[in-house]
């Protein structure tokens, strides 16, 4: 349980917040609709909740967990499977096809530097 924490909150949920400043923005401006990725931000708000509570239960663990502590951790790892899995396949199935779509000739070249770096930046706190 103390990888997957690791996991979602030293990858996952600094590779979202890169999305929102970097990848979102530019599908918008695909779209030519404004607002129009707030609802996938929405997700990754939700992914960062159900991180808290996830580290809140485990926190509170001592030992093998009682049946009430096992149903809360079973909503909270399949609450973040289904959101995880279904936002990776809105972006695979629908943005990246977009921005191939839309963007101009190298225009996806700059941007995915420019999203590893504020991958980085967030990383190291700059
Ligand atoms: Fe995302």
């Amino acid at each position: 349980m103390d990888d997957a924490i690791a996991f979602l909150r030293e990858s996952l949920i600094p590779h979202a917040e890169a999305e929102d400043a970097v990848l979102y923005p530019k599908v918008e401006r695909v779209m030519n609709a404004p607002g129009a990725t707030a609802t996938m931000t929405r997700d990754h708000v939700e992914v960062v909740r159900l991180t808290a509570d996830l580290q809140r239960v485990r926190d509170s663990m001592r030992g093998i967990p009682d049946p009430d502590l096992k149903r809360e951790l079973q909503r909270i790892l399949y609450g973040l499977y289904a959101i995880i899995r279904l936002h990776f396949a809105k972006e695979q199935e629908v943005y990246l096809p977009l921005l191939e779509a839309g963007l101009a000739p190298g225009e996806a070249d700059d941007m995915f530097p420019r999203h590893a770096r504020v991958r980085q930046c967030q990383r190291f706190g700059a």
